[in-house]
Formats: C-alpha cells, structure tokens, sequence
C-alpha cells in the first residue's frame, strides 16, 4: 500500500492506495481555524498532528494488513502557511495560514525592496498569503518569538517531521514562500539577506519525490506498523493536485472549480508572467505549473443561491439554466464578490450583473452567475495560452462543475475547447500516493504512475461551434466590465 496524506485548510484526508493504483480507504479529520483577530487566519500544528492520528488509527483498524503491506507514504498540504520552530523542532507560534490577510504592509515593503528581481527569482509578486509576509510580520511584530526561531517549514513538513524526526521541504512548497530561486532550485541568498532571514531558519530543500526518511520506531508502534515505511516529501496541495489528474505535460490544462476556481497548466521551463499568474515549481521534477485564481467560483453560485434561490438547492436552482440561450439573453455577470486575483490582483473589486431585462426570470441569472464564473477561469487560460502560443489539447475539469453536464458544455463552448473529466475525484491526496508509489520504486517514471492512477471517463464535451463564435462576442464585453467597473468600491 502506499498513503496519501493531505493536510487541507479544514480537514485532514487519508487516502490509502493499493501498488495498482485503485483505493483501498479514505479517512479524514477535520479542526477549525482560529480568527483572533479581524483578517487573521491560524491553526496550531498540534491539531493537524492529532488529525493524522485519529486518520492512522482508523485506518490501522480497518485495514487489517495494514501495518504489514503499508510500503510508502507521502504529503499534500495547504500552501504557504508558516510553521515556526524552536531548537527542540516544537512549534513555537500559531501557523499564519495561507488566507490570513494581515501582512498588506509586508508585501508592500517587499515589493519596495525587491523590485523585478522578486519576480525574476520567485515568479511571483508579493500577495498576502505567501510566506514571507508572514515572516515580516512576525520579524516586526513578535521579535522575541522569531528570535527563537531555528527552523520555518511548511503545514505538510511539520507533518514529515512527527513521521520520521527529520526537517525538510521541497520545491513545490518552497516556491510559495517567494524565497526560492525557482530556477536555480535554491533558497535565494539575495531575498534572505535582504529580508535579515538567517539561511540556517530555512530546511534543507528536496524534490516532491525525494525521501525524507522512514517512518519512526514510536509511530510505528502506536499504530501497529511492522515493516519499514519510507517517506516521501510530497507536494504543495495545488500541485499535488496538477499530478492526480495527470497535468504532467503541456497539452492540458486543470480547471479546478471549488469555493475559488484554479486553472493551472504544466510547464516545462521558467517562464516570467510578469506576476499575472501564479508560478510555482512543480511535483514532477524540474518542472513547474502556472496557475489562475478566480477567488470567488463556488462561492459565487452559493452566495447566489442563498441570496436569490427561494430555499432551493444547487440541483433544482440549475435545473433549467439548459432552457435559457447561450449567453443568458444578454445578461452578465462578474464573479469579483470578494474581489479577484488573476488578472487583475484587485482585493476591491466588487462583482456585478450588468443588462437586466423585464423578461430576465431567475433561470437567466442561473446561467448568467455559471458563465459568468468560466468568463473568469478563460481570464486566465487565455494568458497561458498567448504565453505558450499554442492551445490546449483538451482541459481536464474537476470539482463542483464537472459534476454537471450543462456546466461541462458551457467550459467547453466557453473555453473552446474539449473538456473531460475524472471517473472518481481523489483531489490532491491521489497526487500524494503517485508520489509514494514512484518513491517507492513500483513504476519506473512519473508517467507511468499516472497511467495507473488517474482515469478518465470516456465522454468528452466537445465545443460547438455556433455557441463558441457566440460566447466569443460576449466574452469580449464581459472583459471590459472589469475597468468599468474597478473605480465603483474603491
Ligand atoms: C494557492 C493558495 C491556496 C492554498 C490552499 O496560492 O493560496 O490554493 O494552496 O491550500
């Protein structure tokens, strides 16, 4: 067996897999978020730890060769929270998670000092939730604790840490903090020194793919294992996902349609979106993915069915967007309800419908609230395709939208392009056991790991012409919404 582990925001999910690829058992955990304060988002590690446990023991009790046949395991984890430890590897603050937007000041001074090269070394531009704000705030704000601090990791490393002792991080994780050289595959010297960040605080760097170790001899013992578990370093969660729908070339894209929409595409070489999209490098080794993020794309369907659907549920709300034309009769709708991040990085935007008629009844706005969402996710496809100067062969869809037909259609006449789908969605955990199976040594290369583990179902979603030439019209004014528009909430 090997086990996927994926720390998550909300929950912890364990997902043990046979060497074939086909799942053997899922458990998960959940645990809160702490908001002491407006804007502050935290978790204590402690509680991921006890979540891994509860997940082991129920495993471990299921499974009855479990703790003769597990081989490997491996990590996905919310990216760029901040773990900080003291000299005995105990955690010493909250970890500053990813959505906690307390750092504005922070991102300003670095980008300040730092200029292009940030993006030159990084990829990225500062945002709120990259990690080091995060250590700037609490450079500034608790001295005395970062005066203890010996070592930062990642939510997942700490994780790594309670399985085999020993501290690392690899370059999927690293990526995310802005003090990689994404190139280079090395912590950046230049932003550490700048930002008085001692190299010795940042953890040895490996691939996704690399062992950190093996399972200890206590943990081994509380949870019945017998034989020698390796460890593998695993990947940042939405890279781990790129790897479990098989994103491991540039023909396909990733359409990710949860509480926010991610589009993410493979790419081979370091490529400088000027902070457009997101770049970060990738689980497979020496490459990278870019990524777009629609902040507000299941969120913007549950705001609108709790604000305006009359009690009913997303499948009723839906259940005739089919009957309206394509484009919604001329009503549109920008999803910025709590403000956007690609293209525009615009935390002040505010989303709109714009061209109500009289004859407009709520399956209108059904629609329009769907294509108004994929409008967005194309925002982003469309800067990676002019990039690459090639389209994708196909777009892999997951998460809320590939569940329905109608919203399938409307990506693949939207995007122009054929859509296809999971038979059975894992999310980021199946890219965290591909890694453990290739660690372990059962599939000779990454590939052949995804011919094992992902499958697709064989109905695809075709474009149809008349709707892409169509959408193509209106996409062009749902475009200039935005610069109408950005001046409104500010
Ligand atoms: C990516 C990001 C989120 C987290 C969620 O930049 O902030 O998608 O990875 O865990």
């Amino acid at each position: 067996y090997v086990l996927g582990i994926d720390l998550g925001t909300s929950s912890l999910k364990g997902i043990l897999m046979s060497q074939e690829g086909s799942v053997v058992t899922t458990k998960s955990a959940n645990y809160d978020i702490d908001n002491p304060k407006q804007g502050f988002s935290e978790q204590k590690p402690v509680i991921w730890v006890e979540a891994l446990e509860k997940v082991l023991t129920e495993i471990s009790q299921e499974v009855s060769d479990f703790g003769t046949a597990l081989s490997g395991i491996s990590f996905s984890g919310q990216m760029h929270s901040l773990v900080v430890l003291d000299e005995n590897n105990t955690p010493i603050y909250p970890a500053i998670l990813w959505n906690d937007v307390r750092t504005s000041k922070q991102c300003q001074e670095i980008m300040s000092k730092m200029g292009d090269r940030l993006l030159e070394i990084t990829g990225n531009i500062a945002l709120e939730g990259f990690t080091l704000p995060k250590i700037l705030w609490l450079q500034e704000n608790e001295p005395k604790v970062w005066a203890r601090v010996k070592k930062i990791m990642l939510p997942k490393d700490y994780l790594g840490l309670y399985l085999t002792g020993n501290i690392h991080t690899e370059f999927s994780d690293a990526a995310g903090t802005l003090l990689l050289d994404i190139e280079k595959h090395e912590w950046s010297k230049e932003i550490a020194d700048t930002f008085n960040i001692s190299m010795e605080v940042l953890p040895e760097l490996v691939e996704s793919v690399g062992q950190i170790g093996t399972v200890t001899t206590g943990i081994k013992d509380k949870f019945g294992i017998q034989n020698e578990v390796k460890v593998f370093a695993g990947g940042a969660d939405n890279a781990a996902a790129a790897l479990g729908v098989g994103l491991i070339d540039e023909e396909i894209g990733l359409i990710s349609m949860g509480t926010s929409g991610v589009v993410s595409s493979f790419e081979s070489k370091f490529t400088n979106y000027d902070g457009k999209l997101h770049f970060f490098n990738h689980t497979v080794p020496q490459a990278y993915y870019s990524m777009g993020v629609t902040l507000a794309a299941g969120n913007s369907l549950n705001w609108y069915k709790e604000t305006f659907g009359q009690g009913k549920g997303f499948s009723e709300l839906l259940s005739d967007v089919n009957t309206v034309p394509v484009g919604s009769s001329g009503l549109l709708f920008t999803p910025y309800i709590v403000g956007e991040r690609t293209p525009h990085f615009d935390s002040k935007i505010r989303g709109s419908f714009i061209g109500i008629s009289a004859t407009h009844e709520q399956r209108h706005f059904s629609r329009a609230v769907l294509e108004g969402i994929q409008f967005s996710l194309r925002d982003s496809k469309d800067i990676m395709e002019s990039a690459k100067g090639k389209t994708f062969k196909y777009l892999i869809s997951v998460g809320g939208g590939a569940q329905n037909p109608d919203i399938m259609q409307m990506q693949a006449d939207i995007f122009n392009t054929e859509m296809i789908r999971l038979t059975v969605e894992q999310g980021p955990g199946l890219g965290a056991c591909m890694i453990a199976a290739f660690g372990c040594g059962f599939y000779p290369t990454l590939e052949e790991v995804t011919k094992a583990f992902v499958h697709y179902q064989l109905e695809t979603f075709k474009p149809i012409a008349k709707n892409v030439a169509e959408y193509e019209k209106i996409y062009q004014i749902w475009k200039q919404v935005y610069s109408a528009t950005k001046n409104l909430s500010h």
